[in-house]
């Protein structure tokens, strides 16, 4: 072969060769190079400075979440606790790449530990999230970084209990940066609210509450002479009622029904008194578990106002119990009623409840001092005619016939004056039970009065 020949078969090799060099050279990428060209890979790499070309020039952070449940809300120490999946995008000035560069690598999957994060946090957060890591995020050729996660968040959250179990509860999240003031970091709202609420309603599991919406504002904060960029997000949420409602206020208004109605067992004997008592130990057993759910607030919930409102009438219809056996007691020992016992309750309370006692208290008084009239004065006179006639019948001769006459006249007299007496009593005594049928009753409609309007007034806080 000629010289020339074989310079020029040699030059086309070389060329094939440098040819194929640069194909495979195109074809094959890892994400180590791209990593390596970025210098990821090197310990001296500074993470910490902002990654901005110019100082000057904020970072624009931009979040969005989307609530997934409401896993717990915790009214005594006034806790929310909620999951969702929290979105964080910035920029990263330094981080960027032509995709053709690298056989078309657009994104990149890498340690937050490697690159300069945004310090983010929520002010109302009181715990450490318990949610597992999540180990990557995303960069982008174009210097976007992605950063999403799961988030189970606790937070402080300030409850207005006053209509529960119908309430409807406000919740801020406020997530802005910790150091960094507005000079530095802008934060920026993904989405407006009206898309908000109507995304997370559609993955919002179904508990206990229910999500009304979900609002987020913007807004700069200071504190402490310096601006800080912060977005809100407003959870709205509503507690289904039904389980308070089978739970609490069903039973509740049965036992205030059954005591009502326990007013209706007669007064004699003592069973009434073990049965309010049963109630009221049965009533109290509910005002416990209200009590777990209640937190100290400044304005009770008008539930537990109502309970104990109906917990109060309850035991003064219990004091109202024992004062009245003890009433029907007094009408055995001291078959009198005192006078302004009589004033009070037998004409002025019976007149104000319109029961007509007018009629039988003062009969049976005229009645009771006619018959201590009629009592007392005859058997005196006929006592001193006795004696007279005794005077007389001494001097004649005491026949067998007078002497038994004399002694039936005695014994008739005896027999009349203790008809009288027992009659007394029984007037007396009857005068006891009306005296405590009157109080029963002011109390039973002192009862139902009270009940009726609280409930009423529970009934219209619910509703407004
Ligand atoms: C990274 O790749 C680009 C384009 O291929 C190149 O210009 C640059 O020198 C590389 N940098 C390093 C540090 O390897
Ligand atoms: C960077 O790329 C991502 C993904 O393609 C895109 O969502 C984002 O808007 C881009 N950022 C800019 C500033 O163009
Ligand atoms: C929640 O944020 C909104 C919007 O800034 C504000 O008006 C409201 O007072 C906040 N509520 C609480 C409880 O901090
Ligand atoms: C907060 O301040 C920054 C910088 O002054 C401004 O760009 C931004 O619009 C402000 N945001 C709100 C919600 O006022």
């Amino acid at each position: 072969m000629p010289p020339f020949q074989s310079s020029k078969s040699q030059i086309l090799i070389l060329l094939l060769v440098r040819q194929v060099a640069i194909g495979i050279s195109q074809k094959i990428c890892s994400y180590d190079s791209l990593i390596s060209n970025l210098s990821l890979d090197s310990e001296s790499r500074p993470v910490h400075g902002r990654p901005v070309k110019d100082w000057k020039e904020p970072s624009l952070i931009s979040i969005d979440i989307d609530l997934e449940a409401v896993l717990d809300m915790d009214e005594k120490l006034q806790l929310l606790s909620s999951l969702m999946t929290f979105t964080v995008t910035w920029e990263n000035e330094f981080l960027t790449w032509n995709s053709e560069d690298f056989c078309g690598i657009s994104r990149l999957h890498i340690l937050p530990e490697l690159l300069w994060t945004p310090d983010i946090y929520v002010s109302e957060r009181t715990e450490e999230d318990q949610s597992p890591p999540v180990p990557y995020i995303l960069l982008y050729s174009n210097g976007t970084i992605y950063w999403k996660k799961p988030m189970r968040l606790v937070t402080a959250c300030s409850l207005d209990l006053y209509k529960f179990p119908f309430d409807i509860q406000k919740c801020n999240l406020t997530f802005g940066p910790y150091t960094y003031s507005v000079e530095d970091i802008i934060m920026v709202q993904n989405t407006d609210s009206k898309q908000k609420t109507l995304s997370s309603q559609k993955n919002f599991a179904k508990g206990e509450w229910l999500l009304l919406g979900l609002d987020v504002f913007s807004k700069n904060v200071t504190n402490e002479d310096r601006i800080y960029s912060k977005v809100i997000y407003r959870i709205t949420i509503q507690r289904t009622p039904m389980l308070y409602i089978i739970n609490l206020i069903v039973p509740a208004c049965f036992l205030v029904l059954v005591d009502i109605a326990s007013m209706f067992i007669p007064m004699e004997g003592g069973e009434r008194l073990g049965f309010k008592i049963t109630v009221v130990l049965g009533f109290s057993v509910l005002l416990l578990i209200l009590n777990d759910f209640l937190p100290n607030s400044e304005i009770p919930p008008i539930l537990g106002i109502f309970c104990t409102v109906c917990l109060i009438i309850m035991i003064v219809s219990i004091v109202d119990s024992i004062f009245i056996s003890y009433m029907l007691h007094l009408s055995a020992v001291r078959p009198d009623v005192p006078k302004w016992l009589k004033i009070w309750v037998l004409r002025r309370l019976a007149y104000i409840m319109c029961i007509s006692t007018k009629e039988y208290a003062d009969e049976n008084a005229t009645v009771i001092s006619n018959t201590k009239k009629e009592t007392t004065d005859p058997t005196s006179s006929q006592e001193t005619e006795l004696q007279d006639r005794r005077h007389l019948l001494k001097e004649h001769q005491d026949s067998a016939e007078i002497k038994l006459l004399k002694r039936l006249l005695v014994e008739i007299l005896m027999i009349r004056r203790h008809l009288i007496m027992s009659k007394k009593e029984e007037e007396a005594k009857s005068e006891w039970h009306m005296v405590a049928f009157i109080l029963d009753r002011f109390i039973l409609i002192l009862y139902l009065f009270t009940v009726l309007i609280i409930a009423i007034t529970v009934v219209v806080v619910w509703v407004s």
